[in-house]
């Protein structure tokens, strides 16, 4: 059966990379976070002190990234390695949070993300969530999904998610930051989140998880069948 390519883009914190993982764990695709790409990415500048608005930093701080995701049998997903070091609890830090949409406006950082991820769609079968990935990543991808959720019911989920493991977090804290990523998500210069014009929306505010599955896995069914 010929695979295709699936792609979720959204707003932060809308739930695609739940929706994302489930639906290649349905179709037995692999599922890929490019949002952990560049939350990695901001990890190294952080701990390395880089200043990401000097060119030649950041072009010689890329060349010292070395990106990975390995298959985690315990939580039957990938995680991120940054250099060989599982970074995967670390990237989803409030203070990696904070500069990770800053970070990603800076080209040479797409530039460097987007190679990693084309590669990873070569062999198809793939489900990939972020905010380019319509429109710049696979453009000619067979599915794009481009989820939306109302803002409240997204700084909830985020809030509740973020309280478990850091309950100093407070829900003002969560709705800043994640007004804030959308304003630079949605006006950076350099493939800035957008609806691809051939996505289908899909809005999950007063949805279960499960309906939303069974929608999107319906779409994906229906777009594999016309890949025969
Ligand atoms: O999906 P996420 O919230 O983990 O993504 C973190 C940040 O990474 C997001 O605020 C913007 C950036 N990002 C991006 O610019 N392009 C992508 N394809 C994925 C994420």
């Amino acid at each position: 059966m010929r695979k295709i390519i699936i792609t979720i883009d959204g707003f932060s914190s809308c739930g695609k990379s739940t929706l994302a993982r489930q639906l290649a764990k349905e179709l037995n695709y692999v599922f890929i976070d490019s949002g952990a790409m560049y939350r990695a990415i901001t990890l190294y500048f952080l701990r390395s002190h880089i200043d990401w608005y000097d060119r030649d930093a950041v072009v010689q701080a890329l060349k010292e990234i070395d990106l990975d995701f390995r298959y985690n049998d315990q939580t039957g997903v990938s995680d991120m390695y940054l250099n060989e070091e599982n970074v995967e609890q670390l990237i989803r830090d409030m203070l990696v949070s904070e500069s990770v949409s800053e970070v990603s406006t800076i080209k040479e950082v797409r530039e460097f993300a987007v190679a990693q991820q084309q590669k990873l769609g070569k062999r198809k079968g793939i489900v990939m969530d972020g905010r380019d990935i319509g429109t710049t990543v696979f453009p000619q991808a067979e599915l794009k999904i481009f989820v939306t959720a109302d803002p409240a019911v997204r700084v909830e989920r985020r809030f509740k998610e973020l309280f478990e493991k850091n309950p100093n977090i407070t829900i003002e804290e969560v709705k800043t930051n994640l007004e804030m990523r959308d304003y630079i998500d949605s006006n950076r210069e350099v493939s800035p989140l957008r609806k691809a014009d051939d996505a289908i929306v899909l809005d999950n505010s007063g949805v279960t998880r499960d309906e939303q599955l069974r929608t999107a896995l319906k779409w994906a069914t229906d777009k594999i069948q016309d890949a025969q």
